[in-house]
């Protein structure tokens, strides 16, 4: 797999941008919604002994919106398009939040790809009539505003207090994911986590080793649906990391990759 810099390929007609690096056994990072590959640079950067492959979903960091709406599962099919490219036949695939609602999808259509699930700050659920209503109050806003109305409305939510008041460096990075998110890819994905189906019915049927990792101060996927989530997974692992918000792997990089390489090396 070749190493560093961000690569681009053309997968089902459009260009996709990826960061790629180090040798071995396939993990795939979906980051979540409204930010970009880099939000797993930690993971990408000290994983040694596995081939990191951190995609930007469509319309999101460097990938191009292509035109028209789209779905989650079409995220879903482009991950196992760029899996054929990058000839990687399994992945631990790794999402968080958008991103989990991404890879429980990939499991439902393309599960023969999977070894293995890390689920970060996510849910299974479908959006209640009420959370599909905000995302169409979102979507206009986005669409009068571009993304400032996201960083407005998201930024205060997705990070611990703590972080906010000692992590400089990690506010920037987010704020700049955000602000780098072209509107059409927002208001797409929007649309498409706000029809997405419901993942919780199949939770039961999964036969792969799956992690669960909730931040204890998760102010936008409450902790106590991530555990239900976890429970409902047959044999699933559950950590629950002090100190994070919605955003453990930026907010708390060392725990995180300290989780992911335990629960890694158990499938060796
Ligand atoms: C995310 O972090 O990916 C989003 O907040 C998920 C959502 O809006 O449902």
């Amino acid at each position: 797999m070749a190493q560093g810099s961000v690569r681009r390929l053309v997968i089902r007609g459009g260009a996709v941008s990826f960061d790629s690096q180090g040798d071995g056994a396939a993990v795939l990072f979906v980051h979540g919604f409204p930010l970009d590959r880099t939000m797993w640079r930690a993971q990408v950067a000290d994983l040694a002994g596995w081939g990191r492959v951190a995609p930007d979903l469509r319309g999101f960091g460097l990938s191009d919106p292509p035109p028209g709406p789209w779905t989650i599962a079409d995220h879903a099919d482009d991950l196992a398009a760029l899996l054929d490219e990058l000839r990687i036949e399994r992945a631990v695939v790794c999402g968080l939040s958008m991103g989990g609602y991404v890879v429980l999808e990939l499991l439902r259509r393309h599960g023969g790809r999977i070894r293995g699930l890390v689920l970060a700050n996510t849910r299974a659920e479908a959006d209640s009539p009420e959370a599909r209503r905000a995302r169409d109050g979102t979507i206009e806003a986005v669409r009068a505003r571009g993304s400032v109305a996201l960083a407005e409305s998201m930024l205060p939510k997705l990070l611990a207090p703590s972080t906010v008041a000692t992590r400089p460096e990690v506010v920037g990075h987010v704020r700049s994911m955000i602000a780098g998110t072209r509107p059409e890819g927002a208001t797409a994905a929007l649309a498409a986590m706000r029809d997405r189906a419901d993942a919780g019915e199949r939770l039961g049927t999964i036969r792969v080793p799956v992690l669960v990792v909730v931040g204890a101060e998760d102010a936008l996927i409450p902790p106590a649906i991530q555990i239900e989530l976890a429970r409902r997974i047959p044999g699933a692992r559950l950590e629950v990391v002090p100190g994070a918000g919605h955003l453990t792997p930026l907010e708390q990089p060392e725990e995180f990759n300290r989780l992911l390489t335990d629960f890694l090396e158990s499938m060796r």
